[in-house]
């Protein structure tokens, strides 16, 4: 395939044929073939190239991307600084690994994560391939520093599909069912969720704090928890993000009682909400920070960092793996880290989130099955409950995806009970495109009758 894509494609909707077209049809046959069928697609196109705020499909349909490839290719796709940095690197050298013969991009990564994310102590880090499994060597260092096992997570958790982080990751279906048993030693706790708070969202954060701090005290003992384990704001969970107050409660709980405090910030990280990592939002610095998604620009790459002094807990030797930090993911990320910088994409993804905030809250007003508006940047979210009520109406999310998936709008669903339309584009995508695809939205709403 020689299509190229990249930032330099039109930017602009365009349906040439049905959703999805001939030569997709052609291609989910043969992918219904010879794919497991676990493995499940939400949008039933191929694509063929992609970049700004656009992908193209294998029949020439350029759909408006509201999904950055679950929030992974914030700079745009085939981004220049990493299209740049990845062949330059490719053509040098593709692995050696880093543990047999190292390699600068390693330890330039590393130093950049240690600069950039929140806190002023020495810091180190440690990379990976997968999100999952950064998330599993967070609590691997946690249990080697504290020498305790006890991890808390909480509920709406999304943290991987590996046997540990499904055990941390709250909703069984579809990621858990008939995948038992279950890693040990991990408790689950209420999450401070204010469109649900029973008392109201104002009292949110405050209430949640106190009711995981008197169960972390009573049904788990103090002494006996390596972490708390927690997504700034949720993503798989429904684009949850915590009342006021309970992240910053937490983590000085972990501090007066000797817990590593580990924010999740693969989804929320480099910049989609706005800001470099969203745990700053509230102050709040973290033991430890798990990164991947945002960082490489399209390329696997996920990373632990922290605190120096926990990170060289495990023993030499001790993390590791054979991919961990391979030399062209680094590439990847040391462009897409300068693309961040260079292009302020801190500072579009606030006025993505300015622009789409508003929009979303009209969209409210005038569709009672929105129940709720919410989210930070680039990051936001809609609820959908019955009318009149909070009654979950995943139905009504699925038949809005699928209509902005027939338009030409790709837009992804999530959340506990499958009722959230979540929305995460490219930090890069242009203006006339964001409020065309806020229009297709309205229209889907439209399209649902009373
Ligand atoms: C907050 C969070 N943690 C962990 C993961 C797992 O990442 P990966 O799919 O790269 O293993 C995800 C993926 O969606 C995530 O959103």
């Amino acid at each position: 395939m020689t299509a190229r894509g990249g930032p330099g494609l039109p930017q602009e909707r365009r349906l040439v044929t049905a959703i999805p077209g001939p030569r997709s049809v052609e291609l989910l046959t043969r992918r219904t073939d010879a794919v497991a069928r676990g493995v499940s697609i939400a949008f039933p196109v191929f694509i063929e190239a992609a970049g700004g705020g656009v992908v193209v499909d294998v029949d020439g349909n350029s759909l408006i991307d509201f999904g950055s490839g679950i929030a992974v290719v914030s700079i745009g796709n085939a981004a220049d600084q990493v299209v740049a940095a990845v062949s330059e690197q490719v053509a040098a050298f593709t692995h050696t690994c880093f543990m047999v013969t190292p390699y600068e991009g390693y330890v330039a990564v590393c130093e950049q994560l240690n600069s950039r994310t929140p806190g002023e102590f020495a810091k180190k880090s440690a990379l990976f391939n997968s999100g999952a499994e950064a998330v599993e060597n967070s609590v691997k260092i946690a249990r080697a520093f504290t020498g305790r096992a006890a991890v808390v997570v909480f509920d709406h958790a999304y943290h991987g599909r590996t046997n540990l982080t499904m055990a941390l990751t709250a909703k069984n279906m579809p990621y858990k069912q008939s995948f038992g048993p279950f890693a040990p030693e991990v408790y689950r706790l209420p999450m401070a969720y204010p469109y649900r708070w029973p008392t109201g969202p104002e009292n949110c954060g405050s209430e949640a704090a106190a009711a995981a701090i008197s169960a972390m005290k009573t049904q788990i003992g103090v002494d006996n928890i390596a972490a708390v384990l927690i997504e700034p704001i949720q993503g798989e969970g429904g684009f949850i993000v915590p009342g006021k107050g309970f992240l910053p409660a937490l983590s000085q709980f972990c501090t007066d009682n000797g817990i590593v405090f580990i924010a999740d910030e693969i989804q929320t990280g480099f910049g989609r909400t706005g800001a470099m990592f969203a745990s700053s939002d509230e102050g709040v610095v973290p033991d430890l920070i798990t990164t991947a998604k945002g960082i490489a620009g399209g390329l696997p790459l996920a990373g632990v960092t922290g605190r120096a002094e926990i990170m060289d807990a495990p023993h030499v030797g001790g993390l590791g793996g054979t991919y961990g930090g391979n030399p062209v993911a680094c590439a990847a990320a040391l462009g897409a880290i300068e693309t961040i910088e260079q292009q302020d994409l801190v500072g579009a993804a606030r006025r993505i989130g300015e622009i789409m905030l508003p929009a979303l809250r009209d969209l409210q007003s005038r569709h009672p099955v929105i129940g709720d508006v919410r989210g930070r940047g680039a990051m936001v979210a809609v609820e959908l409950v019955k009318p009149g009520t909070k009654d979950a109406d995943p139905a009504a999310a699925s038949a809005v995806a699928a209509f902005c998936h027939r338009e030409g709008v790709l837009v992804l669903t999530a959340g506990t009970y499958g009722n959230v339309l979540r929305f995460l584009p490219p930090l890069v995508m242009p203006e006339h495109l964001l409020e065309e695809a806020l229009t297709v939205l309205d229209k889907a709403f439209a399209s649902l009758g009373g």
